[in-house]
Formats: structure tokens, sequence, C-alpha cells
């Protein structure tokens, strides 16, 4: 009998532009006689850009980010002969000498996430390492000032307009929304949501929200986010009255602290508190948990729903701790298969780009080259027709 179907397949098939683009790499072969070494989450979708990159002809070393890594999908790349240095931990300590242990094969090139490999590559330099990728702007920022001593192209994933669009507008107010349901399997229909934050995930999320019978307040400090919010139809109203009108709160503006213990007077009975900014620390679950004014805690452990009973006889609801709702609870999905394939994509044609020698120095940490934005975009739509 035939092995049945995993996760990985399905989203290996789901990824169509990276299906396309292996099928290219694998007559073109960009990286043979090249080894690249990855520090990014190893789960299903990384899986499918990882894959494409050996079609590629790239020799794989691999490791995955702190507390990410799925066992499954390092068996998978194992069983495809990528080299994994990686498991399933929390512990900053061992997941640094993963990370060491990836930059000591020195590849010759690197896709990181949050900086971790080229930092380590700054300090101990090695000579055939040609540049490579970095995911995000916090690895940016953390890397710009070793900038001197990179002296090599590195082509900063995140600040392509389409991964601002595709995922961070798009996907991650999707993923939310999907996760508001999957957690409580409650109906957002007439519900009132507050969204805290109005840039680009936050539009998403209010957007997903909105399309889904709320009413939808946006609050923001920037007031003219606050008028665009207005402009695009959704009511800006004051702080605090935003916080007592809400069944549904909902915190993505990467800054802590904006719903706290000194909200608790406000918070509507019944309310539903989550969060989908980068950090835990946008709504500030730890002081709930020891203020006076709770009186007892339900604990829904399977479901990562905690129920705070406040001593006025009201109680709300917070999801998955704080931490970001669409990687927390039950089966947490993330973004969508088609944000990552499109963002995936730029990483291959980046590192790609890079390989051929397509970019020098000069490129240290700038955004995607505006003619890869162009073919990923066209290419994206000619699969959509
Ligand atoms: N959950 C996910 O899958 C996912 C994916 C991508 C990004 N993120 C995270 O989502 C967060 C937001 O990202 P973004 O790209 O939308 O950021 P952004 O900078 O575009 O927008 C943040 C908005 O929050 C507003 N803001 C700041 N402090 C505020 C406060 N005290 N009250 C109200 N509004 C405030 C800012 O004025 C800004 O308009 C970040 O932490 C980011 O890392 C999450």
């Amino acid at each position: 009998m035939e092995e049945p179907a995993t996760r990985i397949d399905w989203i290996g098939n789901s990824c169509r532009l990276l299906k396309a683009t292996a099928a290219e790499l694998k007559r073109t072969r960009p990286f043979a006689g090249l080894s690249i070494g990855t520090g990014i989450h190893l789960e299903p979708k990384t899986a499918a850009l990882l894959m494409t990159l050996r079609a590629g002809g790239a020799r794989l070393i691999c490791t995955g980010n702190l507390n990410s890594t799925q066992p499954a999908t390092v068996e998978f790349l194992r069983a495809h002969g990528v080299t994994v240095f990686a498991t399933q931990t929390t512990d900053p300590v061992a997941h640094a000498k993963s990370l060491e242990a990836v930059v000591a094969e020195k590849p010759d090139l690197l896709l990181d996430n949050g900086g971790d490999l080229f930092a380590i590559a700054a300090d101990k330099p090695y000579a055939n390492l040609l540049g490579g990728t970095e995911e995000t702007t916090s690895g940016r920022t953390r890397l710009l000032p070793m900038r001197e001593k990179l002296a090599m192209p590195i082509l900063v994933i995140n600040d392509s307009p389409i991964k601002q669009f595709a995922e961070n507008r798009h996907a991650v107010g999707q993923s939310l929304f999907e996760s508001y349901m999957r957690f409580t399997n409650r109906s957002t229909n007439g519900k009132r949501v507050t969204v805290f934050g109005y840039g680009a995930c936050g539009k998403g999320t209010a957007t997903a929200f909105r399309n889904a019978f709320s009413t939808v307040s946006v609050v923001d400090i920037d007031p003219v986010t606050r008028l665009e919010a207005h402009l695009d139809g959704f009511v800006t109203p004051l702080r605090e009255q935003a916080i007592r009108s809400a069944d549904v709160i909902a915190t993505v503006t990467g800054f802590p602290n904006i719903v706290t213990a000194a909200d608790l007077t406000l918070i509507k009975d019944g309310a539903i508190l989550m969060n989908g900014g980068h950090f835990p620390h946008e709504i500030d679950v730890a002081a709930f948990r020891s203020h006076p004014d709770i009186v007892d805690i339900d604990r829904y452990e399977a479901d990562d729903i905690e129920t705070f009973h406040l001593k006025d006889g009201r109680s709300f609801h917070v999801l998955g701790g704080g931490h970001m709702a669409n990687l927390a609870g039950p089966r947490p999905l993330g973004n969508s298969v088609e944000s990552m394939d499109l963002g995936f994509t730029l990483q291959a044609r980046c590192l790609e780009r890079v390989a051929k020698r397509g970019v020098g120095a000069e490129s240290c940490l700038v955004p995607v080259p505006a003619d890869i934005d162009a073919m990923v975009a066209s290419a994206y739509l000619d699969l959509a027709r």
C-alpha cells in the first residue's frame, strides 16, 4: 500500500510558484558546486523552499530558529540528503551551538532569519562566503552596525513591497481571523472588534474582521494613520471607548504594553483578547495573572485559552497566552501558503542573484532588487490566470 501523503507533501504541492521555480532551477543549476547555510524555521513551508534550492544544485546545511523546529520536517530534510543541525529547543545555548555548527561548515551563501548566521560570520569571517539573504527587518537592524565587516551582498526580503502586502497586510489579517475562529469556534457576525495598530498587519486584520460582518474600530497612536483608517471606513474612537465597547481586541503594533492591567476596569464582560504582534508583550497577561482584582482564572489548557474572572463579576478571555495567535493554540497554521510561496520565491531568486555574482558588496543589507520583485509578481500572476 502507498504511504499516505503528508502535510509536507500538501504544502510542497501548494507552493506553485516554488514548484515552477524548482523546475527551472533544476535546468539552470545556479547553485551547482555551492553550499547554502540556512537558519530559518524548519517547518513544511521552509522545506518547500529548501527543496527548491536543492533542485538548483545547492548543498544545504540547515538549522532552525528557537522553539519552532518541527521534527517531521527535520526527518524529511535528512531523508533528502540535507545536513541538519537542529533540535526542537527553547534553550538559546543549545540553539547557538546549532548556528555555530552551520557557519563552521563555511557555506558559500547564507539564508538568515534574524541575523544569527551573518553575525557569527562577521566575527569569524571566511573567504568563500559570497553573501546571501536576510528574511526580517529586525535582522537588518541587527546587522547594520556590522556592515563594514560584512561587506558582501545581503538582500533583505522583508523590505520587498510584495512581502509587505502579500504577507503582512493580507496573510496576517486572514491568519489572525482564522485563529480567532479556530481557538474560540465563535462567530464574528455583529461583534465589535477593536484592532490596535493600523500598520500593514493591522490593516489586514481590521479588513478580515469587517469582511466577516464585525463592526471594527481602530486605535493607532499616529493621527495620520488614524485618518487613513477613518477614510478606509473604520471607526476611530478614543482608546478608552474602543476598549469598553470591544467584544474582541486584537493587538498588532509591535510595541509592548498596549493593553495592560490598568485597562481591567474598561474591558467588557466576555471580551476576547488576542495578539498578532511578534512578541508576547502587547497584552500584559502576566500582570493580569497576578492582579488583586482577578479572583479566579480558568485555564483551558488544550485550547490555550485563559478566562480571567474579575471581582466585580465580569470575565474576559486571552488566547494563546498573548503569543502571536496565528502561531499558537491547537494546530497553528501560520500565514497562508500563497503568501509564503511568494516570500520564499523572492528568497530563492535573491540567492540565485548572489550566487551568479549579479550584485556586489554595495548591496549589503539592501531591499530585494526591483527586477526580482517584478519577475516574481509576473510569475505569480501567470500562474493565477
Ligand atoms: N503574526 C504574524 O504572522 C506576523 C507577521 C508579520 C509581522 N508581524 C508583527 O506584527 C507587528 C506589526 O507589524 P506591522 O508590519 O503592521 O508594523 P507597522 O510598523 O507597519 O505598524 C504598527 C502600527 O502600530 C501603531 N502603534 C504603535 N504603538 C501603538 C500604540 N501604543 N497604540 C496603538 N497603535 C500603536 C503604529 O503607529 C503603526 O501604525 C510586528 O510586531 C510584526 O513583527 C506578525
